[in-house]
């Protein structure tokens, strides 16, 4: 075989190999249509998830800044397997999702109601942002850190964010840091400030 001949087959075996690991980019295929829980019928009831019927009824008078809402395997067993979930993301006026990763699956963003500014930092530490209006959306690509801000001072936001894994998972990267029990001398280090400063933070958090 020719260098050129070699060349060539090898930048095909490697596309190949690329495609396959591209195509495996979600959850683990299944080999029957759906799995079946261990208990219980399965019945058009098994497909079905009613949660978030509470987004369009009367609404909490004393509602938390931030709320999350999810559709994801915990909730909705039936998705184990499917690729797909989704979470309802509540903002009160001025309220923050903090940054945070999923390790598993890109979020696919869609305000529904108020406006978000949004934002995302890429591996080279690029900070892309945004500020959404009704109707728009956003992808956030997997396991990069990304946030969202209800800037308005008076309207709630309501965003409804489609995954591509029945368990996204969520890396809180304030609670992972300041809410776990991480040596404070190595967070003060990692910070570049002192283990009192850490300590203050970590009171925030604190039960
Ligand atoms: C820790 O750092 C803060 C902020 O730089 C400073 O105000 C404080 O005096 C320091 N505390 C100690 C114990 O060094
Ligand atoms: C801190 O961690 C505890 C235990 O995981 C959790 O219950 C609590 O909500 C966390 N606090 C905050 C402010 O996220």
């Amino acid at each position: 075989m020719s260098p050129s001949t070699l060349k060539v087959v090898l930048s095909l075996i490697i596309y190949t190999f690329t495609l396959v690991e591209i195509t495996r980019a979600g959850d683990p295929d299944i080999l029957t249509d759906f799995i079946t829980p261990l208990t219980g019928p399965v019945d058009a009831n098994f497909f079905t998830y009613t949660g978030f019927r509470v987004l369009v009824g009367p609404q909490s008078a004393n509602p938390p800044p931030f709320k999350v809402l999810k559709a994801s395997l915990v909730e909705f067993p039936s998705l184990n397997g499917q690729s797909v979930s989704y979470a309802a993301l509540q903002f009160q006026p001025k309220s923050i999702n903090p940054p945070h990763i999923h390790p598993r699956s890109a979020e696919l963003l869609f305000v529904v109601q108020g406006s978000l500014q949004v934002g995302l930092i890429d591996t080279t530490n690029k900070l892309f942002t945004q500020n959404l209006q009704i109707g728009d959306m956003f992808i956030f690509p997997k396991g990069l850190v990304h946030f969202q801000h209800n800037v308005d001072e008076k309207v709630p936001a309501l965003a409804i964010s489609a995954f591509g894994s029945a368990n996204a998972g969520t890396i809180s990267l304030p609670n992972t840091l300041f809410n776990t029990t991480i040596d404070d001398t190595v967070l003060a280090l990692a910070f570049k400030t002192n283990v009192s400063t850490i300590q203050t933070l970590k009171k925030g958090f604190a039960a």
